[in-house]
């Protein structure tokens, strides 16, 4: 798991009050807002004797620990003792990792990492179409995986399995073309051409208002992006019938993943047909977990030459090359150090202030080797 990046946390709308418990790359986040409404996210884990902040409640603008009452502000420090009373002065130490919080395509994403403002890496623009209610119809889910974060964005960029474990898959033939894999900095590129599905093939187009007149190649553009973990899948087809799949996934630890998806469509735009397109893409998923969720090692193996890379797996090796790379400039922790380690202390991610210094109670989580 990579540090130094931003996590999509939540939607956006689904962070009000009380906070909200989330678990990113295998440590316990408090979300909550303030008292004007600002997102903030802390560390979940009371430095005074281990409670959980986000089981407490909001307090003005901070966040109160539930077990003695201590109240954190959005920067981590603690503002109040209540048991001590007013006349005493908070310790230097009293505090926990903040950390920088934006709002962006109707997510919360949080940056867990310590590097500072202007070293960060920038989470992608390549949303222009959001909140473009004219042309688009926006819907999504959210759903959790019993797959590891690089097994599951294998799985998103592998065209190799669509005809075999997708219903909407079954036109396509077996065998199939190859398109090369453009590499970026953070990710990769590939442009595909396809015959298109027939309407009554794919659930996904299953209530078209119109079928199209004919049938000629539609372009799908499959973009990955490691900062995010974002995954854009476009599909231009010919009839016109446009949709754009959106995936952001955050490691909830080494093993389970947390996928947001948003779709867009230029097609059926009435709010009546969001239902039935979540629960096809839904279905689609299932399809996909069926599989992926049995394939073993969980995390994929320490060595590339341990599984057998082919013609058609061009793209997931570029994925799986752009995330050692990339794990290796922004920091990557030592996920079986921390099995070990976590069962008798508290591990955090090291958030921008520890860069600083100072004096921490809870230690960072190991990291490995650049
Ligand atoms: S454990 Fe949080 S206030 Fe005591
Ligand atoms: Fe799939």
């Amino acid at each position: 798991m990579i540090i130094n990046n931003w996590y999509a946390a939540s939607f956006a709308d689904e962070l009000t009050d009380p906070p909200k418990l989330v678990r990113m790359l295998g440590c316990d986040f408090a979300l909550f807002r303030t008292e004007d409404g600002a997102a903030a996210c802390l560390s979940n884990i009371c430095c005074h004797r281990g409670g959980s902040l986000a089981h407490g409640q909001r307090v003005g603008n901070c966040i109160q620990c539930p077990y003695h009452g201590w109240q954190y502000a959005a920067d981590g420090f603690v503002q109040q003792i209540p048991p001590l009373g007013d006349a005493v002065a908070i310790p230097r130490r009293a505090r926990v990792d903040s950390y920088p919080v934006q709002e962006k395509y109707g997510l919360l994403w949080v940056f867990l990492g310590d590097m500072n403002e202007q070293e960060r890496p920038v989470l992608s623009d390549s949303l222009s179409v959001y909140g473009d209610t004219e042309n688009w119809r926006m819907c999504r889910l959210q759903r959790e995986w019993n797959v590891n974060w690089v097994r599951l964005n294998e799985n998103l960029v592998d065209t190799a399995h669509l005809y075999l474990v997708h219903s909407f898959g079954k036109h396509l033939p077996s065998k199939m073309n190859i398109f090369p894999v453009e590499v970026t900095e953070w990710g990769g590129h590939i442009l595909q051409t396809f015959r298109p599905p027939d309407p009554k093939d794919s659930m996904a187009i299953d209530e078209v208002e119109q079928q199209p007149d004919e049938r000629q190649e539609s372009h799908v553009e499959l973009t990955y992006d490691l900062i995010g973990i974002l995954h854009k899948n476009s599909q231009q087809m010919a009839s016109g019938y446009n949709q754009i799949i959106w995936d952001v996934c955050t490691p909830i630890d080494a093993y389970h993943t947390r996928h947001f998806s948003l779709h867009f469509r230029n097609f059926n735009k009435s709010p009546e047909h969001d239902e039935g397109m979540v629960k096809a893409l839904r279905y689609g998923l299932d399809e996909d977990a069926a599989v992926v969720e049995h394939v073993r090692p969980r995390l994929t193996p320490a060595r590339q030459n341990m599984d057998l890379f082919v013609a058609t797996d061009d793209a997931e090796l570029s994925y799986r090359r752009k995330v050692d790379e990339v794990g290796r400039r922004l920091g990557r922790i030592d996920v079986h150090r921390m099995d070990e380690l976590v069962r008798d202390q508290a591990l955090v991610i090291p958030s921008p202030a520890r860069a600083e210094g100072g004096n921490w109670g809870h230690a960072s989580v190991p990291l490995l080797d650049s």
